[in-house]
């Protein structure tokens, strides 16, 4: 039977806004599993604490309650909740990978050389590594007169595409997707889904939210329902 490569559970977390005393609920009692080649979509009411178990799964944010258990390549379970930051650092070069929502970019680096970079950090040669991203932006519908140029004057749809290149590029064997597609158009979208597709059938594993319901229906393996946080 296939082995689940995570394994969410009683996934909680709450924030404190420490200048009003106030608490507020975010994600509540979160369980699920993700497995290789697998798509496990993420849905729910705007809210009900979706990004934050991203998060929480990157370690963005530290979960207030749960376990997170990743299973390595090397076969070995690490509770992400409790790993050491190193731990961390390591997984998210080499094994977990995130597409947030917005690109956050270097300045004055072009878009090939951003979505270049997570091949460049596990050591493959620069040419090799353009050559691969060039690819990639052209799949993802990004025109080659603006491969060179740094994406800060990026529309926001472009924007996206290049934060989705350099989120793929690399094959982490856990995939995170914070709405990836929510500013782009059909045609683009589909661009995304095969590869998201070819993804799957590298065996790659995907945790994702999606802002339309009939992307889910489309792509999802499994579907993960949040409940509405407990009021403080
Ligand atoms: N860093 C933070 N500090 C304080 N509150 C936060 C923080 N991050 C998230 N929250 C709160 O946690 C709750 C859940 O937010 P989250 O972004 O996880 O929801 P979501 O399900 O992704 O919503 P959406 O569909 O709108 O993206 C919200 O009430 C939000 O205000
Ligand atoms: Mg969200």
């Amino acid at each position: 039977m296939l082995q689940p490569i995570l394994e969410v559970e009683g996934f909680n977390k709450t924030f404190i806004n420490h200048a009003q005393g106030t608490i507020i609920p975010s994600s509540n009692d979160v369980n699920f599993k993700v497995f290789p080649g697998r798509l496990t979509a993420l849905i729910g009411p705007t809210g009900t604490g979706k990004s934050s178990v991203l998060k929480g799964v990157y370690r963005s944010y530290l979960p207030s309650a749960g376990r997170i258990v990743f299973r390595t390549a090397a076969g070995t379970q690490i509770d992400l909740a409790q790993a050491s930051e190193h731990q961390i650092l390591d997984l998210r070069r080499e094994e977990i990978g995130f597409v947030t929502q917005f690109l956050y970019c270097l300045p004055r680096r072009g878009a090939q050389d951003v979505v270049a970079e997570p091949l460049l950090k596990r050591g493959m040669d620069q040419s090799e590594a353009r050559t691969q991203a060039c690819a990639l932006l052209d799949a993802l519908n990004v025109p080659e007169r603006l491969w060179s140029v740094p994406p800060a004057t990026f529309s926001g749809g472009e924007k996206q595409r290049v934060n989705l290149a350099r989120g793929l590029i690399s094959r982490p064997r856990l995939l995170l997707l914070d709405e990836p597609t929510a500013s782009l158009d059909p045609l683009t979208t589909d661009r995304v889904i095969q590869q998201l597709d070819g993804l799957k059938a590298h065996g790659v594993a995907m945790l994702a939210i999606f802002h339309h319901p009939e992307l889910v229906e489309r792509i999802a393996d499994d579907v993960v329902t949040l409940k509405p946080p407990v009021a403080a």
